[in-house]
This record gives structure tokens, C-alpha cells and sequence, in this order.
């Protein structure tokens, strides 16, 4: 165990759940980008090396397979620092193309006794021409993030689901707008807090709307600019909705598949969107049904209830390739990344395991 575990879990976690969700969260965005000139320092006590954790995907090296989920750092505030907590991806955003405020605060609720948050954000966000400056100013300032930068896009609250183009072309002017700073892409189809979003994992929107992202993506390729495209579903969908889904993305060339988003089953009196612990058994079947359809052979970005390496080995034993975290971040803090990093090593050597690949292979026969 990390010496700072016990002091985040005594000290800084009970300190920090006095205060309002948002506003710590917004304090440490703001704080992080101050320590940058001890990242080196930092990352030593956070970060864990080691080849094994290592894969390519999409031709992109990922240092290591845990992620900071879509929604962590909306407006790219802290993008070339997350490696400072161990973390080997991020997925920014989600970015829509024009600023907007979100939903009304209070948004973001804490469930403790659950291990759980509940939020309906809305998709608050700068927009994408202004966090695509953050991120060219970054790389101007050779602030660069040795990870993989992934940006989640999705549709203006404004913009009606029902007219179609309207919403393909939101996506679109995410995807230009942003094109040349990212290395994947998730378009965001599962958010509960937007209404009728979710609308758009239907099959007749869904295959407009990826038959349209993915011809561009084509077209980019064929210039050379070849980046990976991923989608994210919901897991309230049922399995036969979820199945049709990735039959479509497929069929349209997908490059990937985030599984899952929160819930809108709260379970409390809080609308929105349920993550952590109570969503994990959930969205290790969505991983496990998806990796059974699609043979192993379409990598699965999976996220739900990530606290602990047991967590961590279940999903990759049900499939997924990388994993992302969000809820487990903020109740376990920024030693959580070297707690699973370490645990999934161990077990790795305990097996005779040379690298995750493998250790995804070891629930094949189960699914
Ligand atoms: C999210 N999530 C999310 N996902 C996404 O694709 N775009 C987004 O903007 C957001 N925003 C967001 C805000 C907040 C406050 C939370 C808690 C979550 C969902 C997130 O990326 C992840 O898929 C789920 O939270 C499930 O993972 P955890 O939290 O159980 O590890």
C-alpha cells in the first residue's frame, strides 16, 4: 500500500466530502495544473512502469491500460498531467461545438454507504474550437502528454434528436474542429442528461449518424490522418438493442466500443446518471456480450465501477482491452491507479501471464 492511500482515506477524502462535489472537483482541476513543475516528483509516487502493462492499439502505444473516463476533464483543463496519477489515456470532453453552461447546479451527488456518484452535468463545456486552442497551446508549450488522448463529442443540448442532420453535423464540426489534436475519437450516444440522447443508439439513427462520422474518418485516412473512432453505449439498453448496435457500428467499420455510460437507474431520488459500484456487474456483462459478438477482435474501451485490480481483472477477463475509471478516482484517490497496476501485475505473475493480451484470453473460454 502507498503512503498516501491511508492519508487520502482518512484525511483528504472525509475533508473533501464536506465540501460540494463540483466545487472540489473545480478546485482540483485548478490546482493540478500548478504542480506541474514537480510532475516529475509526482508521478514517481503515483505512477508504475512496467512493459507488461504496455499495448498497441490502433497502432497507438497505451503505456499502460487504465484511463481517466469521458466527463473527468471536460475542457482539456489538465490534459498533458493525468499521467502524473498513473493514468496511461484519457478521454477529454465530452466537447460539444459551442460553449454551453450544462444543467442547473446542484448536478453532482455523492451516495458514500454505495460507493457511488450521481450526476446530470449536461455536457458543461467550453466547446470545441476553445479546448482545441487549450490543446495546441499545450503542445506549443511542449506540454505533452506521453499517454494517449482520446476526445469524447457529442450534440449541442439545443440540437433535436429528430432532425438528424442537425445532429450528424454537431458531431462533425466536433470531430473537424478537433481532428488534429486528438489520437481516438468517442462519440457520445449514452449520456442520460441530455434529453432523448440516447434516442441515437437506435438503429436507424445509429447508422445514419456512424455511416456519416466514419465516411469522413475514411476520408481523413486516405489523406493520411488515419485516427480511431469509438462508440459508447448506455447499459440500460437490453441485450438485444445492445447486440443490434454493435452489429451496425461494425458493419459501419467502428474502431472500438466504450461499455457502458451511467445508468438512469439511480435508485435514488436523484435523477441522472448512476456510476460507480452499483454499475459494475452491469457493464462487466455488456463487456462480456460485446467480446462474445465480436470474437475478441474489436477492442472494448471498458468502464463501470473500477476500484481495485479484482475489479479491473474481471473486466479484462470479460474482454476489454483497456479500462476507465471515474467514480473509483474520486473515492479512492490518485493512489488508486498504482493499487490496480500493481495488483493486476501480481496476478499476471501468479499465473505466468506475460501481458494483458493474455490475461484477456484467460476469460475467453467463460464468455
Ligand atoms: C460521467 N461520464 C461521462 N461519460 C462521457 O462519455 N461523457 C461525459 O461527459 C461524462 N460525464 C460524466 C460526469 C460525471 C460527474 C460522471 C460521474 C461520469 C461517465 C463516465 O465516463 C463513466 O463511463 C461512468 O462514470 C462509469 O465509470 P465509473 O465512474 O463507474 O468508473
Amino acid at each position: 500500500m502507498s503512503l498516501f492511500d491511508p492519508f487520502y482515506r482518512h484525511i483528504a477524502r472525509p475533508l473533501f466530502f464536506q465540501i460540494d462535489p463540483e466545487k472540489i472537483h473545480d478546485w482540483m482541476m485548478a490546482a493540478i495544473p500548478k504542480v506541474r513543475p514537480l510532475k516529475p516528483w509526482i508521478k514517481k509516487c503515483f505512477a508504475v512502469e512496467d512493459s507488461r502493462l504496455q499495448q498497441q492499439i490502433w497502432g497507438l502505444t497505451f503505456p499502460n491500460p487504465l484511463g481517466l473516463a469521458g466527463g473527468f476533464d471536460k475542457n482539456a483543463e489538465c490534459a498533458d498531467l493525468w499521467d502524473l496519477f498513473g493514468f496511461g489515456f484519457v478521454e477529454l470532453g465530452t466537447v460539444t461545438p459551442n460553449p454551453q453552461p450544462g444543467n442547473p447546479r446542484p448536478r453532482l451527488f455523492r451516495f458514500p454507504a454505495r460507493q457511488a456518484l450521481v450526476n446530470r452535468m449536461g455536457f458543461n463545456n467550453e466547446g470545441a474550437q476553445a479546448i482545441a486552442a487549450r490543446l495546441r497551446q499545450n503542445a506549443e508549450n511542449g506540454w505533452n502528454f506521453p499517454g494517449i488522448t482520446g476526445i469524447s463529442i457529442g450534440k449541442q443540448f439545443s440540437t433535436p434528436v429528430e432532425q438528424i442532420d442537425l445532429v450528424i453535423a454537431d458531431y462533425m464540426t466536433c470531430l473537424e474542429v478537433l481532428y488534429p489534436v486528438a489520437d481516438y475519437f468517442a462519440v457520445n450516444i449514452s449520456s442520460p442528461n441530455t434529453k432523448n440522447l440516447r434516442v441515437l443508439q437506435q438503429v436507424e439513427s445509429l447508422d445514419h449518424l456512424l455511416s456519416a462520422l466514419l465516411t469522413y474518418m475514411k476520408q481523413r485516412a486516405g489523406e493520411g490522418q488515419r485516427k480511431p473512432l469509438c462508440v459508447k453505449f448506455a447499459p440500460d439498453l437490453d441485450n438485444e438493442a445492445i447486440e443490434a448496435g454493435v452489429a451496425i457500428a461494425m458493419q459501419r467499420g467502428i474502431d472500438g466500443i466504450i461499455a457502458t455510460n451511467t445508468t438512469n437507474q439511480t435508485g435514488e431520488v436523484e435523477q441522472g446518471g448512476l456510476s460507480g459500484a452499483p454499475l459494475r456487474k452491469r457493464a462487466t456483462e455488456v463487456i462480456r456480450r460485446i467480446a462474445k459478438q465480436t470474437e475478441g477482435r474489436l477492442p472494448i474501451i471498458g468502464s463501470g465501477g473500477v476500484f481495485t485490480a479484482e475489479d479491473a481483472i474481471e473486466k479484462f477477463q470479460a474482454g476489454a482491452w483497456v479500462i476507465q475509471l471515474y467514480t473509483g478516482f474520486v473515492y479512492n484517490g490518485p493512489s488508486c491507479t498504482k493499487q490496480i497496476h500493481r495488483g493486476l501485475l501480481e496476478y499476471m505473475q501468479a499465473i505466468g501471464l506475460q501481458n494483458l493480451a493474455q490475461l484477456r484470453q484467460t476469460g475467453a473460454v467463460s464468455r
